[in-house]
């Protein structure tokens, strides 16, 4: 499926297998398709194929399969489980990930459910970790025999089946609803220190005593810097929290480790996080200006455009040269009007406040191509799923204008989710309850100076099952238009359905070219983004098709291993890249996600998050941030508000950077840029610290003498022959070099 809905409940409470436990990693049997006979015991399944559960039935040989599809294993249950536990009363059976509804069947009897009535397309279907508990007398489980058990699978779409790594049968453990809750921000203290709270949390009855042993190490030395223990204790509704101070740190990220010994029990749960650590210079009181060098629109169409400037308010903006039917609001920096004439505008920009004025050449061209820079922006899908509404798009919408405009970020995009679910008596789109007035939302959002984002599916349905555009494609143009939508991104869910099973390159293009002709009829400049994954090599006809931007990748999750894939397997399509035309590797996963109602930090550590920012902006992606706007920490916010490291993003000779070395341990990418020099990533893909280093008579530092660190926009003294860098475990070392 594409829909990821991380469950954060049961994310939280990760189950892991204990010793005895018994595996359920191999053995497994499936076979696609359905029937009722498939749940029974007794059913024949010997000619069923064996399958490797750590992949999708995709990687199994079933290519874009969706529907239906069963597992079965065949496993002795021991008593001696039993016997053995500590809490004797439930079985609990860990079937890795499941994508995404499932029905779990143990010797022909259903025992669990999950995402919904199977077979629906279910709105807001779960892809996730599925664990299920039953009761140990349940007369189903057949002890020291053999049992069997059955999953059917529904899968709307992308990937399906079950797949992972945590398969096992075990008893329920006293562990297994507690968790370390360390969700609280980071509060950053004078001399580099850092304090947090952070919970024992249970949903269980049992009174949890022990202690919690709380350690800070350095994951460069391995020194420990701080250790200690307390004593704890908490119950269901009565959890404990531990505060603690950290002083006097680097500019990296330690490792915590917090440790819950339970005194009846014995059992342990650990739990770790790192430290955040901000590189971005806090920015001066002094005017400045941000954000791309050049924009374009096309003749005779609205305009919109905000200075991006930062210092002290108030701010006093000016231009000169603007094209003949642009006009400039001095106070708030927004250009708005309709320029008929194509041409190349050289315009200078002017911002001052008390302390001085600072100003900035920038081109504007009228003519047929927008989106000459990658879009910079929010959309709500990594956010709030399904769950975004009218009020969580204006908090992002002011969150923007408030604390992130000024360094360029202009589009708040609403993702699937806003939808109806009948076409008005007309045929036209409606929205849903959640987006009462979607013209009234878009006028606030312009009025800030943003643009306005919407998302549709060329199929009859959304990958989340509201209304698509088929065969209403120029009446959703239309209605686009009149709201004064500005950016649409375009899926492909359920066109799958009224199109051929295998389509080839005329019938992937189809749907996009239809929509191209809609928006081309509508007098907005929309920029148009696809979505359909990368299939058949979309970056090498994207442009064609008329897309600003393509995704080339299935949907992104906050883990590194999703991102690590994703983004370092960009180079393939990195030479497609240019103005007006970009390789979208998916959107952002820094901050508070969640892809439904409740939001987690995201998983990826800061270095992870640097590394996912740094390459993302060499790669010239579309950069859209996929989190909850309203609540920024400091982390977030440095982390989006790097001038420089956006500048990269922007550079408006539109490049994408391509894998210059590739080893187990590291990988460098470059980047060219429009003034001549370059953009280097130097990525630790490793567990562990590693010296990067790279000649200076390399041909990609050959002739350049400076060195700057964009993160912390200073210049780096280097002597020697190689330049060299010490990288943390995923992190990364964005220099920018120039002769
Ligand atoms: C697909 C896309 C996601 C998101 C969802 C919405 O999965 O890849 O980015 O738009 O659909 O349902």
């Amino acid at each position: 499926m594409r829909k990821l809905f991380v469950l954060t409940l049961l994310a939280a409470i990760f189950f892991k297998a204990t010793a005895q436990d018994v595996p359920l990693n191999k053995g497994w049997k499936l076979a696609v398709g359905d029937s009722v006979q498939w749940s029974s015991p007794t059913y024949n399944d010997q000619h069923w194929a064996t399958v490797n559960v750590t992949q999708s039935w995709e990687q199994e040989g079933h290519p874009d399969y969706n529907g239906f599809g069963w597992y079965r294993i065949h496993v002795v249950i021991p008593s001696s489980l039993k016997e053995k536990a500590f809490l004797k009363d439930s079985l609990r059976i860990n079937l890795g990930s499941v994508d995404d509804n499932d029905e779990v069947y143990l010797n022909g009897k259903l025992i669990g459910r999950f995402g919904g009535k199977t077979g629906d397309i279910v709105k807001g279907a779960f892809y996730g970790p599925r664990t299920y508990t039953i009761a140990a007398n349940n007369p189903s489980i057949l002890w020291d025999k053999e049992n069997v058990l059955a999953v059917r699978i529904y899968d709307t779409g992308g990937d399906g089946g079950i797949y992972g790594t945590n398969f096992s049968i075990g008893m329920a453990d006293v562990m297994d609803h507690v968790s370390v809750n360390t969700e609280a921000d980071f509060n950053y203290g004078e001399r580099n220190s850092l304090s947090k709270s952070i919970k024992l949390l249970t949903t269980n009855h049992y009174d949890y005593k022990g202690k919690l042993a709380f350690k800070v190490t350095d994951p460069e030395t391995n020194a420990v810097l701080y250790e200690k223990t307390n004593d704890a204790a908490f119950t269901g509704g009565k959890p404990f929290t531990y505060t603690f101070e950290i002083a006097r740190l680097e500019k990296k990220s330690y490792a915590i480790t917090y440790t819950f010994t339970d005194e009846k029990s014995g059992k342990v749960l650990t739990q770790t996080e790192t430290t955040p650590y901000l590189l971005t210079p806090y920015p001066s009181a002094k005017p400045k200006i941000n954000g791309a060098d050049v924009f374009g629109a096309r003749p005779g169409n609205p305009f919109l455009y905000l200075i991006p400037a930062t210092g002290k308010k108030p701010l006093v903006y000016k231009a000169q040269g603007l094209p003949d039917g642009l006009k400039l609001d001095a106070a708030t920096g927004i250009i708005t009007g309709t320029v008929a004439q194509k041409g190349t505008y050289p315009v200078t920009f002017t911002v001052s406040n008390k302390l001085g004025s600072k100003t900035k050449e920038f081109t504007i061209v009228i003519g047929d191509k927008i989106g000459l820079t990658p879009a910079l922006g929010w959309n709500s899908w990594n956010a709030w799923g399904l769950s975004v509404d009218d009020k969580k798009v204006r908090i992002s919408a002011k969150a923007m204008a408030d604390r992130l405009s000024a360094h360029g970020w202009a589009y708040i995009n609403i993702d699937d989710g806003w939808e109806a679910e009948q076409r008005l008596p007309d045929g036209k789109i409606a929205t849903n309850s959640k987006f009462p007035d979607m013209k009234g939302l878009t006028d606030y959002v312009h009025g800030l100076g943003l643009r306005m984002g919407i998302y549709s599916s060329p199929g009859p349905r959304t990958c989340g099952g509201f209304l698509g555009s088929w065969q209403h494609e120029e009446q959703d143009a239309q209605t686009y238009g009149d709201w004064g939508i500005d950016y649409l991104k375009y899926d492909w869910c359920a066109y799958s359905e009224v199109t051929s099973p295998n389509p080839d390159l005329p019938a992937l293009k189809k749907p996009y070219q239809v929509m191209r002709g809609a928006l081309d009829k509508i007098n907005r400049d929309i920029m148009y983004s696809l979505c359909q994954y990368g299939w058949g090599n979309v970056w090498e006809w994207g442009a064609e098709v008329g897309g600003n931007s393509w995704r080339t990748t299935g949907d992104i999750q906050d883990t590194w291993r999703s991102l690590s894939s994703i983004g370092f397997n960009q180079d393939k399509a990195a030479p497609f890249s240019q103005p007006g035309h970009f390789n979208d590797p998916d959107m952002l996963v820094v901050g508070k996600v969640g892809w439904g109602p409740s939001l987690h930090n995201t998983h990826l550590t800061y270095d992870e998050q640097y590394t996912h920012i740094s390459l993302w902006s060499l790669l010239s992606s579309p950069l859209l941030i996929g989190c909850d706007m309203g609540h920024l920490d400091s982390f977030t916010l440095s982390l989006l508000t790097n001038d420089e490291v956006l500048a990269i993003d922007q550079d408006a000779l539109g490049k994408g950077a391509s894998r210059y070395i590739k080893n187990d341990n590291y990988q460098i990418w470059v980047k060219e840029l429009k003034d001549g020099g370059k953009a280097i990533g130097l990525f630790n893909i490793s567990d562990k610290y590693q010296t990067i280093s790279l000649d200076k008579n390399d041909p990609a530092l050959k002739g350049f003498t400076k060195f700057r660190d964009v993160w912390q926009q200073k210049y780096i003294i280097t002597t020697g022959k190689t330049f060299s860098a010490k990288v943390a475990p995923h992190g990364v070392m964005l220099v920018k070099v120039s002769e």
